[in-house]
This record gives C-alpha cells, sequence and structure tokens, in this order.
C-alpha cells in the first residue's frame, strides 16, 4: 500500500527538480548540408591573395606560349616575404601562387621536367619559388595555396591522356608532399581554342589531393571543395548560398548563373569563390597600373559582403617584389575597410526579439563576434525580429548579418525596417535573399532610434550571429557606378584573353 504512494511523492519531486533545472536548452540540429572544417576555416578567412609569376611576367605576355626561353625568367629581387607581410599587412589569411601556369614553367625545380627555375639564372639555377614562398608564409603563419595549371603548353606528353594524367599527378605530389602545409590548391579547366583534345581525370586528382593534404580545400569550376563564382570580376550574385548540386556543375563548362547564385536545394556544401586582379592581366606588365582602392572596396561588397571569398590577385613585377603602386593601393583599402567597419554602430543598442529558444540564445549574442554565439528564436515561431533601440538617433548606410554558417545556412529572405517617429510607421530600408557567412547591404542613409531586422522566409529557424551597422562615407554615393567600370573593363579584358 504504502509503495505506489512513495513512488508518486519520488515522481512529483522527480518533475519539479526538472523544471526548476538549470539544464541549458540544446542547441537546434544543424541543417545539411555543412561546411568541413577545411571550408569553415576558408571562409572565416575572407580574402586571400593570388600571385601569378612566372615567364610572363617577364615577356610581357598574359598566356605564355610555353616557347619562352627559361633563360627569361631572372627575379634578382625576389623577396617572398615582402609579399606575405604586404597579404598580411593587408588582411589576407592565405596566399595562392601559380606554382605552374598555362606556359609549363615550373617555380620549383620538378623532376618530371627541365622547363623549371632550375634551368633559369635565378639562384644560379638553385632556385625554388614554391619554397621560399612555403618558408615565409609559415614564418608569418599564413596559410599557402598553389595553382597547378592543367592546360601545359610546353610539355610534349601534353595531348597524351594517360602519360598528361601521369606527368600531372606526379608534378601535383611534389607540391603536396615537400612544401609543409598547403590549404587550397587551385585548378581551372582552361584550355586554349584548337588546343589537342584530352582528358584530364580530375576525380582521380581530387582524391590524391585529398589524401596528401587532407586540410586542403579544391578549387575549381565545380569544386568540390569550393567553387568558382563564374566571372573574374569578383561579382557574386546578390543572392548566393553555399548550397550546390556538384553534378549539376561541369569543369571547363559552368552555368554562370548557377555558380553565381549556388542553388537553395543544393546538396552539397560548395562556397564560391571570387577571383579578380588588382591590375588589368594577371601577370605583371610595366604598362599598367592597379584599380583604385575604392574599386576594391566595391568588389569587397560584392564577394565577401556575399557570401564568399575575395580572392585578388597582386602580381609580383620582374624584380620579383611587389610593385610601389600596389602596395599603395592596398594600404588604402585597408584603411577603407577599417575606418567603415571597426566601429559598428549598433554596439549601443538595447537589442530585444520577438522571442528566444533559451537564455543562452539572447539577443544581445547578435553583438558579439564568433559563430558560437547567436541568437535562435522559440521553436514553430512564425515572427522572427529582431529589435535595436538607440537612445540617440543613428544615421548608417551599410546592413551586416552574419549567419552561423556551421549549423548550415538557412536564411532565405530578410529586411530591415526603421521606425519613422513622425508618422509612428515602420518603414521599410532594404530587402535582401540571402545572408550566409558575411552580408553587407549599402543604400543611401537613414537616421533612426528603432530598427527592426525581419527574417520573411527560411529554410529552418533562423540563427543570426551578428549584426552591424556602418556610416560608409566614400563608397555609396558611387556604388552604382563603379559597379558598371568594373563589369565593363572586365569584360574588355576577358575579350583580350581570348583574342590571345
Ligand atoms: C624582404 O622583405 C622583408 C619584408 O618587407 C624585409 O624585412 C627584408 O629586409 C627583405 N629582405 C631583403 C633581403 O631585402
Ligand atoms: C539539386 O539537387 C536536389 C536534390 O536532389 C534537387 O532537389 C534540386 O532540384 C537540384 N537542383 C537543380 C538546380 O537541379
Ligand atoms: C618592383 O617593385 C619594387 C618595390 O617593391 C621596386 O623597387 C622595383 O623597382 C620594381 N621593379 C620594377 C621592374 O618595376
Ligand atoms: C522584448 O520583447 C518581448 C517580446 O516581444 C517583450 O515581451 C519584452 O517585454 C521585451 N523586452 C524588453 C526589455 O523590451
Ligand atoms: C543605385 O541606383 C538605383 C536606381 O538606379 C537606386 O535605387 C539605388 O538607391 C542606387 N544605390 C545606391 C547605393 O546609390
Amino acid at each position: 500500500m504504502n509503495c505506489p504512494i512513495t513512488l508518486l511523492i519520488f515522481s512529483i519531486l522527480c518533475i519539479s527538480k526538472l523544471s526548476n533545472s538549470s539544464r541549458l536548452k540544446p542547441h537546434p540540429l544543424p541543417i545539411l548540408p555543412l561546411p568541413t572544417s577545411q571550408q569553415l576555416q576558408w571562409q572565416l578567412g575572407s580574402m586571400a591573395m593570388f600571385l601569378h609569376f612566372g615567364p610572363n611576367t617577364f615577356t610581357d605576355s598574359e598566356w605564355g606560349t610555353g616557347k619562352a626561353n627559361p633563360s627569361v625568367f631572372n627575379p634578382t629581387h625576389l623577396n617572398a616575404t615582402q609579399w606575405v607581410q604586404i597579404a598580411k599587412d593587408s588582411g589576407f589569411s592565405r596566399v595562392i601562387l601559380t606554382a605552374k601556369h598555362h606556359d609549363g614553367f615550373c617555380l620549383w625545380p620538378s623532376e618530371y621536367t627541365d622547363y623549371s627555375v632550375k634551368s633559369s639564372p635565378f639562384r644560379g639555377g638553385d632556385g625554388d619559388v614554391v619554397a621560399e614562398l612555403a618558408a615565409a608564409a609559415a614564418e608569418a603563419g599564413i596559410g599557402l595555396g598553389l595553382y597547378l595549371s592543367p592546360w601545359d603548353r610546353h610539355d610534349p606528353c601534353y595531348g597524351n591522356t594517360l602519360e598528361y594524367n601521369e606527368f600531372y599527378l606526379s608534378q601535383m605530389t611534389e607540391l603536396l608532399t615537400k612544401y609543409g602545409e598547403i590549404k587550397e590548391v587551385w585548378l581551372d579547366g582552361a584550355k586554349g581554342e584548337g588546343e589537342k583534345d584530352m582528358e584530364y581525370f580530375f576525380d582521380t586528382w581530387f582524391s590524391l589531393i585529398h589524401q596528401l593534404q587532407p586540410g586542403a580545400v579544391i578549387f575549381s569550376d565545380a569544386g568540390p571543395d569550393v567553387r568558382w563564382i563564374g566571372d573574374e570580376a569578383g561579382h557574386a550574385g546578390s543572392t548566393c548560398w553555399s548550397l550546390f548540386n556538384r553534378t549539376n556543375a561541369k569543369i571547363g563548362d559552368t552555368d554562370p548563373l548557377y555558380s553565381q547564385q549556388g542553388d537553395g536545394f543544393g546538396q552539397d556544401w560548395v562556397p564560391a569563390e571570387c577571383d579578380v586582379s588588382i591590375r588589368p592581366g594577371w601577370f605583371w606588365h610595366a604598362l599598367e597600373s592597379p584599380k583604385p582602392a575604392l574599386q576594391l572596396l566595391d568588389i569587397y561588397y560584392n564577394s565577401v559582403g556575399r557570401n564568399c571569398l575575395f580572392l585578388l590577385n597582386v602580381p609580383p613585377n620582374s624584380s620579383g617584389l611587389i610593385s610601389e603602386q600596389d602596395i599603395k593601393v592596398l594600404e588604402e583599402f585597408r584603411g577603407l575597410k577599417k575606418s567603415i567597419f571597426s566601429n559598428n554602430l549598433a554596439r549601443k543598442a538595447l537589442v530585444n526579439s520577438s522571442s528566444i529558444r533559451g537564455s543562452q540564445f539572447g539577443p544581445n549574442n547578435v553583438l558579439v563576434q564568433g559563430l558560437d554565439k547567436y541568437w535562435a528564436p522559440e521553436e514553430n515561431d512564425k515572427t522572427w525580429e529582431l529589435y535595436l533601440a538607440f537612445k540617440d538617433s543613428v544615421s548608417f548606410n551599410v546592413l551586416e548579418i552574419r549567419e552561423p554558417i556551421h549549423m548550415g545556412q538557412r536564411v532565405a529572405s530578410f529586411h530591415l525596417e526603421t521606425h519613422n517617429t513622425v508618422s509612428g510607421e515602420w518603414e521599410r530600408v532594404v530587402s535582401s535573399t540571402t545572408i550566409g557567412n558575411k552580408r553587407l547591404l549599402r543604400f543611401p542613409k537613414v537616421q533612426s532610434r528603432s530598427l527592426k531586422l525581419v527574417v520573411d522566409k527560411a529554410r529552418a529557424d533562423p540563427l543570426i550571429s551578428y549584426l552591424g551597422i556602418y556610416m560608409d562615407k566614400f563608397s555609396v554615393s558611387s556604388a552604382n557606378t563603379t559597379t558598371k567600370i568594373t563589369i565593363t573593363r572586365t569584360l574588355k579584358e576577358e575579350q583580350q584573353l581570348h583574342d590571345l
């Protein structure tokens, strides 16, 4: 008789203990697909510096024929520490070198060809640019990536599918086993018009690269880890998913729209990288000058600010150094970014939200940098809103929003409203689609004491890890025109490349 009563009391005690417990509400489930740790590290790096360097630097060409005499390669003042220092000071997280471009010339002493630094006057034939860069990057603590061009206009075995794939993978193996940790392997499908028809064994290449360098991401038109954005202007789509179907993309024959926008229904995580050169050409030419810093800022908004990595090419000159003009532009670019983004005006706000999932998912998390702290709404809510209230009104013209992408990319559309104290109405400032790692939006200046961020559509409960508002005094008035200039110039550049 006693027993059931004891049990009952015990159960009641247990239940009350549970409801009073200090147990944390768990994180929501991540939504597939998710980034690998290499992809996360790559994306959080935001910007990489590309270094196009080789015989073309000395012969004033873009696509070498493969017939240039190795003796032309003579960078008498080469200093990879200078390259790396400039990259690091300007905010780049990794450097990527053209270890071999289409001309077939190797910047390291490959055992599989004589067409390399060992046949050049550089360091008396004992030089190794890859080794010098690897040492400098390791010393400075920034990542190293390598580009090994599939198209090789020098080696006679090019055109013989089996022989060339063996040759290519042997060179790749040298690069991935002799120079320490490689963070990125960069490939393109480029093959000149009318070039010998042969097949590249991409699947074999990718498997071997991952085996030799498990920490590396592989870039190509179609991933597997990082995709080409589909243009050389550095502009992502204004909708840009990291989701993608690898099977929908073909290396060397991409659909530019699919590459720029990704695929909200995609089953693979393949974020995009935006490659663009600081100068009209990819290699250094005495008569070319770098783009102005404001144009780089514009590209930054349209690449990093659209969930992509910004890969900026800064080609060393024929002395083997990055030119003064480029250094000056990079310093200005860094100064612009710093002056805009170092002062998040939202920090002064009182933040509130439509709901919270649990105490550790509160709205104040959006003012704390870092993926692990984010705002999460209560499950099954229909309204997803964040409010910011200021003591004094703030003026701003840039919005930054970030999602904790280790939990998957969720938001499909959102908008920002300000409260008009005169009319008493909420007014829409800007509307947009995807967020991803980082979304930056520019709009004409607004002034207000109350803001509301509304998520309109998401693949799962939206999670917001950061919110910033800024005043950009430099670019907004000219934002529309600079975009046009960039696109026109790049189309012309591409035309020039194709005319070669
Ligand atoms: C190479 O560049 C670094 C960084 O700019 C500089 O400190 C160093 O003195 C340079 N080395 C030589 C040999 O000029
Ligand atoms: C991508 O794959 C998913 C899953 O198979 C499919 O639902 C979606 O339609 C695909 N996207 C395209 C553009 O084919
Ligand atoms: C290369 O850049 C350096 C500055 O870093 C400069 O001193 C040198 O003259 C440049 N070389 C050429 C050929 O322009
Ligand atoms: C925050 O918002 C909730 C729900 O809209 C509301 O109940 C609460 O009073 C607000 N808190 C503050 C401090 O404004
Ligand atoms: C760009 O131009 C459009 C109309 O052409 C205008 O609505 C928009 O506000 C402009 N954007 C900026 C940032 O000036």
